[in-house]
């Protein structure tokens, strides 16, 4: 039986960190910042909010999006690279505090993770091993960026989201791919807790954006057609194409490469900046709230990220 998204569920940080903010930190502009990534602000959580507290807040945006009670849950798939505690998963936590049942686990494809978690939901519907899933991207990254390295500091923020699966007649989702190539396992990664001098001693991301700017721009349509063509749907059907919210330049970039307008990429970096794992969901959520999403739509959602890794998923909207 097909697997569709019943609702999606958001929840961000109340703390905003402006362009404004950064140029006090660092050597950088509000116009560079907004002319080279899109970025105009970014949510940063409270010292003592955790990745899991996020990916509570946005499943149960989801499930109340959807009238669905939390305890009828039966698998909870989450994807991080900030996990609260190496174990256990966040995932674990997110299910006991929603009362849920049933397993629970995280999945690190870095900021590909959302679609990896999606994917393998879908096969537990798919299978009949679940009839309520929720599959969640959620992310501190604030955490682990290091603010005095402009490379980075100024493109990432914090935020999570969730949406809800289960079986459906007809619709849902109609193919996934999904990639890794670790031979560019060095091009973005997250340093070790650093110790000496400036005595950070906590880990931190280090990229070489250029080159994963390269990369990013290349894999979107690749995966994007790779996955059209698994489902048997064309290009031309899609209505809305929802990317890895990096930058704004790459999005622009890889709507060129595939032949389609701004209207069908989704773009809501510049409230949010990169938020990894989360970003796919958050602005599925901003462009269903804006009216862009109907039944019987086309969607692709795709992303990239470390590993290297990337992915892609199509699916009709119920
Ligand atoms: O989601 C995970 C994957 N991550 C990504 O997708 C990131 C992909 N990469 C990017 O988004 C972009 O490469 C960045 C936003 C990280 C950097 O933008 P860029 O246009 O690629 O800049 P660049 O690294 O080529 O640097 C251009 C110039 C350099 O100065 P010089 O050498 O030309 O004098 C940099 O030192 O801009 C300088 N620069 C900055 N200037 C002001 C780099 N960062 C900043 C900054 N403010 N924050």
């Amino acid at each position: 039986m097909p697997t569709s998204i019943k609702s999606v569920g958001t929840y961000v940080p109340a703390g905003v960190l402006t362009n404004a903010d950064l140029e006090k930190m660092v050597e950088t502009s509000d116009t560079w910042i907004r002319e080279r990534t899109g970025i105009v602000e970014r949510r940063i959580a409270a010292a003592d909010e955790g990745t899991t507290d996020l990916a509570v807040a946005a499943a149960q945006d989801a499930l109340s999006a959807a009238g669905l009670r939390p305890e009828d849950t039966d698998l909870i798939v989450l994807s991080t690279s900030t996990p609260d505690s190496t174990f256990p998963s966040c995932a674990s936590r997110v299910q006991e505090r929603l009362g849920a049942h049933g397993p629970a686990f995280d999945v690190q494809a870095a900021c590909t993770g959302f679609l990896y978690a999606l994917d393998i939901a879908d096969k537990f519907v798919n299978a009949g091993e679940s009839r309520q899933a929720l599959v969640i991207g959620t992310e501190t990254l604030t955490k682990i960026v290091n603010f005095k390295d402009r490379g980075t500091c100024v493109v990432f923020g914090d935020g999570a989201g969730a949406v809800v699966l289960g079986p459906s007649e007809s619709g849902g989702i109609k193919s996934c791919v999904l990639g890794s190539d670790g031979s560019g396992g060095d091009l973005i990664y997250v340093a070790p807790g650093a110790e000496g001098p400036e005595g950070r001693g906590r880990p931190e991301i280090r990229m070489d954006g250029r080159k994963v700017f390269r990369f990013a721009t290349e894999i979107l349509a690749q995966a994007t057609l790779q996955a059209l063509e698994k489902a048997d749907v064309s290009l031309e059907d899609v209505t809305l194409i929802v990317p890895h919210q990096a930058n704004a330049r790459i999005i622009e970039a890889a709507g060129k490469r595939l032949g389609v307008g701004p209207e069908i990429m989704a773009n809501n970096i510049a409230h949010y900046g990169n938020t990894s794992t989360a970003s796919i969901p958050l602005a599925l959520k901003d462009s269903v709230k804006a009216g862009r999403v109907h039944k019987g739509d086309h969607l692709v959602l795709v992303g990239f990220g470390a590993g290297l890794t990337w992915g892609a998923c199509v699916l009709e909207w119920e």
